[in-house]
């Protein structure tokens, strides 16, 4: 395929939302506030924004500026910049981790289409918080339901994938990211007023740094790669479609604010309606599916109508922010198969779907029947989770950060950031001390920290 047959992000406001339609999903509304209350609250919190911003954001430029100069699927960009090195098994690395990720993803987001038909039938209304509780669990140790939602779920990515990049992903990353941001803000408000919610709001925001181990390091720096859709390769393919006129830091920047705002946001939401109601905040995965139910129903319970279509609202856009992030995981496997391979689009989309439904499947059956099958003592599911985020993408993170901070040259990061000279950059300085030593040796001190190599 030469460059000029590759699609392109059409406007600027649609590269940003793109971007920021991958990055925020799941990772916001559902995984960073079960991390949150796995490991404390606010230190893991500060700790979390301190990694977006030290590592997040000289990672996500230094992918960007991969992606777009090299035009190409994330593995043939590390081939195209360092021929004949072994730099390209970064790019294959990060393919490999969106396999992953995608299966695990998709058995989540598969979850938020059953509570969308629950919404509809009046299933979440009138329960007690023990109620909403056991009708999780019941759904997803289910050996049927949750893994045909999960199917479902990838075969509606499937479907935006064959249309291509600009219809599918820009169109509908236009129109759903502000409503979902206004929502979310409507709901905070009201999972605050609710009673004895200051308590949820004091674990936000009053850190206990005595808790922080390594543990805590690790999760908010994993936390940090997986809510970025950083360090494999997903913005790196993104990016090969972005316009040479796309303001790299800036958009990187802009990227990271809005999902960093969203997952305080719907930390905002959980935690001051699960201490409300009594939910230990650290429930796990199911902390948003048995929390939010409550929410509806104490701050809308006179009004059941309203309450209904809110949290109809609620889980459509849930789905839908989901899906803008599957898409971008779904177009990682695509891109590189389409153009490694000389697959047509349409047979690359078709291995991928059918790789990733198999082992969706599994991670879906991993919850219920086969839950005693563990490895490391984790399920399939937790298994996927743990290596993804906090192995893969940290360490596809710190390749990257090397690559760009000492392989590249620095005249192609110079031309890529500033455009070729058209754009002041002030950050050029910090962004080469952040790729060369802040982001190597922030992630390898916290892999260190985890082998317990001090201590
Ligand atoms: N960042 C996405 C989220 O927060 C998940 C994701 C990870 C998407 C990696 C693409 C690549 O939901």
């Amino acid at each position: 395929m030469t460059k000029n047959d590759r699609a392109n992000f059409g406007s600027k406001i649609g590269v940003i939302l793109a971007s920021a339609g991958s990055a925020v999903g799941l990772g916001n509304i559902w995984r960073f506030p079960f991390e949150t209350g796995n490991h404390g609250g606010a230190a893991f919190i500060l700790i979390y924004l301190g990694c977006v911003i030290a590592l997040g954001i000289p990672i996500m430029i230094a992918e960007f500026l991969i992606g777009r100069r090299s035009r190409a699927n994330t593995a043939g960009a590390y081939r195209l910049l360092s021929p004949g090195t072994q730099w390209k098994w970064v790019g294959r690395l990060g393919v490999l981790s969106g396999f992953l990720i995608y299966s695990f993803y998709s058995v989540v987001a598969g979850w938020t289409l059953e509570y969308i038909v629950q919404a509809v039938s009046g299933g979440l209304s009138g329960q007690s918080t023990e109620g909403f509780i056991s009708t999780f669990n019941t759904f997803v140790s289910n050996p049927w339901r949750p893994a045909l939602w999960t199917i479902a779920f990838v075969l509606l990515t499937h479907i935006i994938i064959v249309r291509g990049v600009e219809r599918g992903i820009e169109r509908s990353s236009k129109i759903l990211m502000p409503l979902l941001f206004i929502l979310l803000l409507v709901l905070a408000c009201c999972s605050i007023s609710l009673p004895n919610a200051g308590e949820g709001v004091r674990f936000l925001l009053q850190p206990d740094f005595s808790k922080v181990d390594s543990k805590v390091l690790l999760g908010a720096m994993g936390q940090a790669f997986f809510s970025l859709s950083l360090g494999m390769g997903c913005l790196c393919t993104y990016a090969s479609y972005f316009r040479s006129d796309t303001k790299l830091p800036r958009t990187a920047c802009n990227v990271a604010v809005i999902d960093t705002l969203v997952a305080i946001l719907a930390g905002f939401i959980i935690f001051p309606a699960a201490f409300s109601v009594g939910i230990r905040p650290d429930s796990g995965p199911s902390l948003l599916f048995i929390t939010l139910p409550n929410v509806f129903q104490q701050a809308f319970g006179a009004l059941p109508l309203l309450a209904m279509l809110l949290s109809l609202l609620f889980y459509v856009l849930l789905a839908l922010a989901a899906l803008t992030s599957t898409i971008s995981l779904h177009e990682v496997g695509t891109a590189y198969l389409h153009e490694e391979f000389n697959f047509s689009r349409k047979k690359a989309a078709t291995l991928v779907t059918t790789c990733c439904v198999v082992l969706g499947i599994l991670c879906s059956l991993s919850l219920g029947v086969g839950s005693h099958l563990t490895l490391f003592g984790m399920t399939l599911f937790d298994l996927f989770d743990f290596v993804t985020a906090k192995i893969m993408m940290p360490a596809g993170g710190l390749f990257i950060a090397l690559f760009a901070g000492w392989y590249l040259d620095k005249q192609i990061i110079w031309e890529e950031i500033s455009n070729h000279g058209t754009l002041k950059v002030h950050i050029y300085r910090v962004l080469l001390i952040g790729l060369k030593y802040v982001a190597p040796i922030g992630i390898t001190l916290v892999f260190l920290d985890q082998l317990h190599v001090f201590g």
